[in-house]
């Protein structure tokens, strides 16, 4: 015969379901973000070609510093970066920057990230055109080519500032190496201009590394002051590094001139060490004085690197792939668990609360203030832990902690309503309970635990007692029908006790279960098991209770009082003869303790049932005939054959009532 007392110690709330859709849910959110962010990054990344074209400029941006100054403007032959004095009016606004800018990142760091040390090789080239109104000297300011990283013209970047820095040289805060066909000379620190018509390369600053192309002699094929076209090519040569320029004013060259104007030695790739996002410009600024500037063509190639023959992935991408999903997934669980927690937490709280609401509640630290830490611990079972505590003014409490509680906050609720509702001197009484919520955060976790807090029994259970755990003396025969006589009355107490929904069976009466009093008066208790059900009905639940002392439709998960009753039967045939209710040396295996005692009977020497040392008197000796009698009654296998507890009681009260209508 087996009995499977198995405590329901495993998670009831449908924690990792829940949580897994939600792990699911947000995971292709990160992935579908991660993927747009991705997407976005890719497209207008990395060109590493740029042309002009005037039938379809979607691939430039046109700034100014004035808004909606007019310009630039495009017309079907150029852009007019600055307007053409001799076609508008005094009221055009001077003072301002017209720049052009691709409007894509260009590949210069950007293939591999940033990251790329060796900026790489370039060429640009541009067809443009100054017309000038005024003598040689009286107009502004000029034309540059820049890559910068500034995405709009710097502001009061106007006049000689070409669109490209601040008035004042500490308040750059952009990169730029710039090309400039410069028509008015500063005299002004920062600028150092040689003439009123040059050409020169700046990098960082206004003012042109040498050597600088002057071009102010009339018969120079750039002098800026003639209305030539002029088309330039710029080269930088990343393994050299240098920056190389040439310019023409052939109106249709066929190709570069065979010597450049300018050659400066230039490592862009220090220029630019700090900075990703660079882009390319055309820029032209008036000031007091103003000119036309004309753009006819522009195109920017980077060419030969050999990072950018074989792009590589974007590491970082997969880095951020790798690190963002995970952990916005991780960090969407952590959210979810913390609600979901929460909200176990808040409704288990809310649970107990409602059913121990004649008990009182008691917190953590009260807990571990009475138990010294929880450090005596005075008994086990397969969900619980009991320990021994003292309440300040020194009352003696066995706290018994509840593991997994949420898994069984349902049990402990009925339990602690049974138990703060349920009052009777042979009933061990509830003092209290706490809750202590489940905790999940980063490095601090812990299942909910629930204590119930009783009084204190310093006397054990009966269980050692009979076991010789304890000294026994005290244990007399007259003891031991007073005992049975308690167990009765609180068994009698309980299966009378109306409730809503019925009665209440303890369902786990057994020797640990019966604790002394200091007077060895006998209580009740732990109701980890009890049901409320209605009247005679069965419960179909797990098979409940204890080998030996389970009834046997126990077995088939038939719960009813009178499923007590038989567990009573057992306990009293125990008490009677101090055997083991199962394995007991004595009785044949797999004999239940009832046929060991009814096999007596038909021997017709009941009697000899009884424990031998005790030494029981003449007047007892008829007490404990009537004892195991009502025992071999409360055991009979069909249970509506067994003694209510009502009926128990009053036998044992008056040894001389009637019990044979029950028995066989
Ligand atoms: C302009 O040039 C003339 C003669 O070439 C010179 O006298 C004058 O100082 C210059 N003015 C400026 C502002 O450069
Ligand atoms: C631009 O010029 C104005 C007027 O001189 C000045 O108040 C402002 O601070 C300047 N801005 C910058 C960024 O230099
Ligand atoms: C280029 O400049 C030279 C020298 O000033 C001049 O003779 C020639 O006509 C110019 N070419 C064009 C196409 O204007
Ligand atoms: C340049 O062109 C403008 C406008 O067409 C004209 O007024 C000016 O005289 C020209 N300058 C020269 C040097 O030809
Ligand atoms: C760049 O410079 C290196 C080293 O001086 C030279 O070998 C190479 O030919 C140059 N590249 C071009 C395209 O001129
Ligand atoms: C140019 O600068 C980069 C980055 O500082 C450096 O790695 C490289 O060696 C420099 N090139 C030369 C020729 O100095
Ligand atoms: C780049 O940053 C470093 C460290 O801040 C600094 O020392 C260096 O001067 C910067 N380079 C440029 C070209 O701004
Ligand atoms: C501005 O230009 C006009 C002619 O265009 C000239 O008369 C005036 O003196 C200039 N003002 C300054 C401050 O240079
Ligand atoms: C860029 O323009 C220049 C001058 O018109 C021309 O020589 C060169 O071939 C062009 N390059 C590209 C890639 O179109």
């Amino acid at each position: 015969m087996k009995v499977v007392h198995a405590p329901i110690c495993y998670a009831n709330y449908p924690r990792t379901g829940f949580s897994g859709l939600l792990f699911v849910v947000s995971m292709s959110v990160a992935a579908t973000v991660v993927g747009a962010l991705q997407q976005s990054a890719d497209q207008p990344d990395c060109i590493t070609e740029f042309k002009l074209d005037l039938s379809d400029d979607s691939n430039i941006e046109y700034q100014s510093l004035i808004p909606n100054s007019g310009i630039p403007y495009k017309t079907p032959k150029g852009i007019f970066l600055n307007y053409d004095p001799s076609i508008t009016t005094s009221s055009v606004p001077r003072y301002n920057v017209g720049r052009i800018r691709n409007k894509f990142p260009l590949a210069f760091k950007c293939s591999d990230g940033g990251s790329r040390s060796l900026f790489p090789s370039f060429t640009t080239s541009f067809t443009f055109q100054i017309k000038t109104f005024t003598k040689y000297n009286d107009s502004g300011d000029g034309i540059a080519f820049a890559l910068t990283t500034d995405a709009a013209a710097p502001e009061n970047s106007t006049g000689r500032f070409l669109g490209l820095m601040q008035q004042k040289v500490e308040d750059r805060h952009q990169q730029f190496m710039a090309l400039e066909f410069d028509t008015f000379q500063n005299f002004e620190p920062g600028f150092d201009d040689p003439s009123a018509s040059h050409v020169g390369i700046d990098v960082g600053n206004l003012t042109s590394l040498k050597p600088v192309k002057d071009t102010s002699d009339p018969s120079d094929p750039l002098y800026l002051y003639q209305n030539y076209t002029i088309t330039t090519w710029l080269f930088y040569n990343s393994s050299d590094p240098a920056i190389y320029v040439w310019a023409t004013n052939d109106t249709d060259p066929a190709e570069k001139p065979l010597t450049p104007i300018l050659g400066v030695p230039q490592n862009l790739s220090q220029v630019f060490q700090n900075d990703t996002s660079i882009y390319a410009v055309i820029t032209a600024a008036s000031g007091n004085n103003s000119q036309a500037v004309i753009l006819y063509s522009w195109n920017l190639t980077i060419i030969d690197h050999e990072d950018l023959k074989e792009p590589k992935r974007r590491p970082w991408k997969l880095l951020y792939l790798l690190i963002a999903v995970p952990f916005i997934a991780l960090l969407a669980l952590a959210a979810v668990r913390a609600i979901c927690i929460w909200r176990v937490n808040h409704r288990s709280g809310t649970f107990l609360r409602d059913a121990a609401r004649p008990v009182r509640r008691f917190t953590y630290s009260e807990l571990l203030h009475a138990t010294s830490w929880f450090t005596e611990e005075i008994g086990r079972g397969g969900c619980s832990v009991v320990y021994r505590g003292n309440l300040q003014d020194g009352t003696p409490l066995a706290i018994k902690k509840m593991k997994n509680a949420h898994a069984d906050v349902t049990v402990i609720a009925r339990e602690l309503q049974i138990l703060s509702g349920l009052q009777h001197r042979n009933l061990l009484s509830l003092r209290g309970w706490c809750f202590r919520p489940e905790q999940n955060f980063c490095c601090r976790s812990r299942r909910a635990e629930i204590f119930l807090i009783f009084e204190y029994m310093p006397n054990g259970t009966l269980h050692d007692h009979l076991r010789g755990a304890k000294e026994d003396s005290a244990l007399d025969s007259a003891r031991r029908l007073s005992i049975i006589h308690d167990v009765a009355i609180a068994l009698e107490f309980l299966h009378s006790y109306a409730t809503p929904t019925g009665f209440v069976a303890h369902r786990d009466v057994k020797a640990q279960n019966v604790l002394l009093t200091e007077n060895m008066e006998a209580k009740l208790g732990d109701f980890g098991l009890a049901r409320l059900s209605a009247h005679h009905e069965f419960l179909t639940e797990n098979p409940a209770g204890t080998v030996g002392y389970a009834a046997p439709e126990a077995f088939r998960g038939q719960i009813t009082e009178k499923s007590d009753v038989y567990s009573f039967g057992v306990l009293m045939i125990e008490i009677a003869s101090g055997m083991r209710p199962s394995g007991d040396v004595r009785i044949a295996p797999h004999t239940v303790l009832a046929d060991w005692l009814h096999s007596m009977t038909m021997r017709n020497n009941i009697m000899e049932a009884i424990d031998t040392s005790l030494n029981i008197t003449a007047t007892e000796s008829e007490r404990w005939r009537s004892v195991l009698r009502l025992a071999l009654a409360c055991c009979q296998p069909e249970h509506a054959n067994r003694p209510s507890m009502r009926k128990v009681v009053n036998v044992l009260e008056n040894p001389d009532a009637e019990i044979l209508e029950v028995s066989d």
